[in-house]
């Protein structure tokens, strides 16, 4: 606090005491409080309201600053500014958080862990809403109406209000398409060390687009410089009990001894015609893009070395949303990110209100001028004066960044410019097929190069399945893994049934 700031009441009226309450004071030490004692009334008032809404995934994080550097200039592939030069710097909001527990959990518990960025760009913020989802970029679901039922059966039961392993393989029984997802999960990699020792991917296919309306998709690969270290299960659990905020402690000592953590950004870029050529879906989140088929290529790296000046503020007030692009990149056809890009502002809306755009973490660096979304709860600054409020005034013309720059609008499209869509309206679900378990089985061969990781990884599966109570559910989570190989569905079983 500065030297010179005294103490006042919200409203600024100094105050000679912050201990006392205005009591009418009676016999025997027993007191009545007054309602013109407002120093105590908006005090506990004020407490009473600490608390927003906890985000309903993803509610335990860590958070920093840092910045972005290009390593190249990009503009082969995308028209972005701040991938324009080498050298080029953008400043960042980082918030990496687990996705199942409530905000008081522990961050070394097994869970897919999300990596939100807030790139601060010179045209207006790019938001990456990432998952580390341990070594590979997948997800439990492609059919985006499963997400809600995903997370609850992840979550608390709704009559014991305990994590749940029936519910867990129950969703996953029914819900096959996520053996990847859970492959990785269950493995080493489930139990990240800390923030600093994991990668991130974006998972979804995005776009790169370019000025002359062409576009490559695009997947973002975050490589730790750190190097990638695990904890155990046993040792996962015991930092677990010990120690519940292990990550937020990890990255803030770090931060603050000056020991930046570094990533490299790598893309993988593939052409509309690749793409239809392809032999997995692109837009499929539950499979990956081979390194050989689409090589990785390093664009960039990413330092972390600020710690926030107030968590609240900074952190548990950011919001993230995959619909916050800039141009350059833009969102694809996977139907799982479609429905993200409006799930987000939505989820912002309900948390922080519908001004959170205005809320410090969150607001661009550079001008914004929005005139056409006015007033609403908690507006906190000139809601654009006396500017007009609707479309294609002639008294006052809004001004377009194209004609001041001198640039053709194509550089500022973000979608639809580059993509012609015919199509009929179908309710659609995904099948599940034996491709399914193809790159699963590619993984588990992966596993099987470390020595010991196979073993460690049924063992893992072995400590959650013993806890399903049902004989007929334990026998289809058998069933599911040895679809993606014999001896693991056999072992597991073994295992498992011996440990009920
Ligand atoms: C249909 C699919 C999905 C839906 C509906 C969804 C919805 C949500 C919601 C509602 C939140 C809380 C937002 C808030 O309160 O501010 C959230 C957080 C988050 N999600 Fe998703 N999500 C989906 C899939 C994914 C995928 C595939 C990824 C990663 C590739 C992901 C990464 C994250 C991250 C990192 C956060 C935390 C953001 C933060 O730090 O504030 N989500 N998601």
């Amino acid at each position: 606090m500065a030297a010179n700031k005294y103490y006042t009441l919200a409203e600024g009226c100094p105050f000679a005491n912050s201990k006392t309450s205005v009591l009418m004071r009676g016999k025997g030490g027993g007191s009545l409080g007054l309602l013109q004692d407002t120093q105590l009334i908006e005090t506990l008032a004020h407490f009473s309201r600490e608390r927003i809404p906890e985000r309903v995934v993803h509610a335990k994080a860590v958070g920093c600053f840092g910045e972005f550097e290009a390593i190249r200039d990009c503009s082969d592939f995308t028209s972005a500014s701040f991938f324009s030069k080498a050298g080029k710097k953008t400043p960042v909001l980082q918030r990496v958080s687990t996705v199942g527990q409530e905000s008081g959990s522990a961050d070394t518990s097994r869970d897919v862990h999300g990596w939100a960025m807030k790139l601060y760009t010179d045209e207006g913020n790019l938001d990456w809403v990432f998952n580390n989802t341990g070594c590979q970029p997948v997800f439990f679901i492609r059919d985006p109406i499963k997400f809600p039922s995903m997370n609850r059966s992840h979550k608390r039961h709704p009559q014991t209000h305990l994590p749940d392993p029936n519910m867990f393989w129950d969703f996953h029984v029914g819900n096959p398409e996520g053996i990847h997802q859970l492959m990785i999960l269950f493995s080493d990699r489930g139990t990240p060390e800390s923030v600093r020792h994991m990668n991130a991917y974006s998972g979804h296919t995005y776009k790169f687009t370019k000025a002359n309306g062409s576009f490559n998709y695009a997947k973002i690969h975050l490589k730790t410089q750190q190097g990638i270290r695990n904890f155990t299960c046993e040792e996962a659990i015991r930092v677990s009990g010990e120690n519940p905020d292990h990550m937020i402690q990890d990255m803030f000592e770090a931060i603050e001894r000056g020991d930046y953590p570094v990533w490299d950004v790598f893309v993988q870029l593939m052409s509309p015609d690749e793409a239809e050529r392809y032999e997995w879906n692109i837009f499929d989140m539950t499979k990956v893009w081979g390194h050989k088929d689409f090589p990785l290529q390093k664009i960039g790296h990413l330092t972390m070395n600020r710690n926030p000046q107030n968590y609240f503020a900074d952190i548990e007030q950011a919001a993230f949303s995959p619909s916050t692009m800039v141009p350059g990149f833009a969102a694809s056809a996977d139907p799982v990110l479609q429905a993200r890009l409006f799930a987000y502002p939505d989820a912002a809306r309900y948390r922080l209100g519908v001004n959170y755009q205005q809320l410090p973490t969150n607001s661009a660096k550079v001008q914004v001028y929005c005139p056409f979304e006015r007033d609403g709860v908690m507006r906190f600054d000139g809601n654009y004066g006396g500017d007009p409020n609707y479309v294609g005034s002639s008294l006052q013309p809004t001004k377009f960044y194209q004609n001041l720059k001198g640039i053709s609008p194509a550089i500022l499209s973000l979608h639809t410019e580059h993509e012609k869509w015919v199509g009929e309206v179908s309710a659609y679900t995904s099948e599940i097929t034996d491709k399914d378990f193809i790159q699963p089985r590619n993984l588990w061969g992966v596993i099987g190069r470390e020595p010991g990781h196979q073993d460690r990884l049924i063992d893992n599966l072995v400590s959650s399945v013993k806890g399903v109570k049902y004989p007929d559910l334990r026998k289809a989570v058998y069933d599911l893994f040895s679809r993606v190989d014999q001896e693991l569905g056999s072992k597991l079983q073994k295992r498992t049934e011996a440990a009920v």
